[in-house]
């Protein structure tokens, strides 16, 4: 009686979820180490954000399928202070990210068409891609000092059927950042294949190293370039995401033209957050120092951390609020989770969900509160001591990266 878009859904809960459902329920208390809802995370906001939804307007319904013109003003006048400068006439505003890629999806996609998606990359893409009928072909990030896709392998993935490639920069999980030479080459990719060019950047506000990001611009093939509140100002509750649409002028109207059709068939995007997008935009130094402050003082705990430690080890984020760790023990990602769950009380991502293969990697946000942050990873690192010494466990190995 359903459709076929839940045939890869999974069929029940993770087993580190189950646990610590079970946990919780009988009063265990955990220590969440994947909070990555800025809204619980105790951020210290800048006062006045509700004020600034309760505007008389909001009692009015004008709907606009490309969202309002003064709400993409704003949004325009946000990226030309930053770089680079965009035009409110080639963005379509959206519910979300996550909304921005299902609206992509069915603009460039026939049922059983392709996209390529990196790996390790973004989990949600799964759900996503099965949600639009759209198969996803994954591309590997290689890691050597720095992650990069392998454009050689990349050609023998493309198919007749594929549509898009998804460049996520900076990368979720690892932190990686797109310099001038990979960012061209996507370019110089897309544009030999005939793809569209999916750019996800909604950490792009938080820089965790030296190293600047960079956008992509383009005056060739379509580039679709996502964000939205729910990084950039921290408030994923206020449900505003976006698309812009770049690329040779002709190919960019007729997109935004689809695009505005597929957003009329929904109006998703609701009235209060479009009118304050302009005052609340003005907030955002103010919420990203507090979120780069966090993030920035549980990285330093996990270096601090992992030089103390014989076999845990930081993939280092060069941006992002995710931290891989590389343990350095023979075993797999999947039980130690189990274990930090049943044991330690701690929860963390098996790196697999994330779609690494190699070694003992597990995925952690930066986002919660330091001292439990602290305590959490103190937790990992002693459990993960006591494995390498345990008859279960075997004497550190190298692991696969160069750090
Ligand atoms: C790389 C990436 N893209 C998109 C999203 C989703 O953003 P939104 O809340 O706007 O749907 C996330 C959320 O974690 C993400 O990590």
């Amino acid at each position: 009686m359903f459709s076929h878009r839940f045939g890869n859904a999974p069929e029940a809960l993770n087993p580190q979820w189950r646990a610590r459902l079970s946990l919780e329920a009988a009063g265990a208390r955990i220590l969440d180490m994947t909070l990555a809802n800025p809204t619980l995370a105790g951020i210290p906001y800048p006062e006045g954000i509700p004020a600034l939804l309760n505007r008389p307007s909001v009692l009015r319904y004008r709907p606009s399928p490309r969202g309002k013109p003064e709400t993409r003003a704003a949004i325009a006048a946000y990226y030309a202070s930053r770089g680079p400068e965009v035009s409110a006439e080639d963005l379509i505003l959206t519910a979300s990210t996550s909304e921005a890629y299902a609206f992509l999806f069915k603009l460039l996609c026939d049922p059983g068409d392709e996209i390529l998606i990196p790996i390790p990359g973004y989990p949600l893409f799964d759900a996503l891609a099965d949600l639009e009928h759209v198969k996803l072909v994954r591309y590997p990030l290689r890691r050597d000092t720095r992650w990069r896709a392998d454009f050689g392998f990349l050609r023998s993935l493309v198919s007749t059927r594929c549509k898009a490639l998804i460049l996520v920069n900076p990368n979720n999980p690892t932190g990686h950042l797109a310099d001038a030479s990979e960012i061209r080459a996507y370019l110089d990719f897309a544009a030999e294949y005939g793809l569209a060019l999916i750019v996800d950047e909604v950490f792009r506000d938080y820089l965790l190293g030296d190293r600047a990001f960079l956008p992509v611009a383009s005056s060739g093939p379509l580039v679709f370039t996502l964000n939205g509140f729910s990084k950039m100002l921290g408030l994923p509750q206020l449900k505003l995401g976006w698309i812009h649409v770049g690329g040779a002028r002709e190919a960019v109207q007729a997109a935004l033209g689809h695009l505005e059709w597929i957003a009329d068939a929904f109006l998703s995007v609701n009235t209060p957050v479009q009118d304050a997008a302009g005052d609340l935009l003005k907030l955002d130094r103010a919420v990203q120092t507090a979120i780069l402050a966090r993030l920035r003082a549980n990285l330093a705990t996990a270096e601090r951390l992992a030089a103390e430690s014989q076999c845990m080890r930081i993939l280092r984020p060069e941006a992002g609020w995710y931290l891989v760790l590389d343990l350095r023990l023979d075993e797999e990602d999947e039980s130690l989770a189990q274990e930090l769950i049943e044991t330690g009380r701690v929860y963390v991502y098996p790196g697999h969900l994330f779609g690494f293969e190699e070694g003992c990697r597990l995925v952690i946000s930066l986002l919660g509160p330091e001292t439990e942050f602290s305590e959490g990873l103190g937790r990992i690192s002693a459990l993960a001591a006591a494995r390498a010494q345990s008859p279960r466990g075997a004497a550190p190995r190298q692991s696969a990266d160069k750090d």
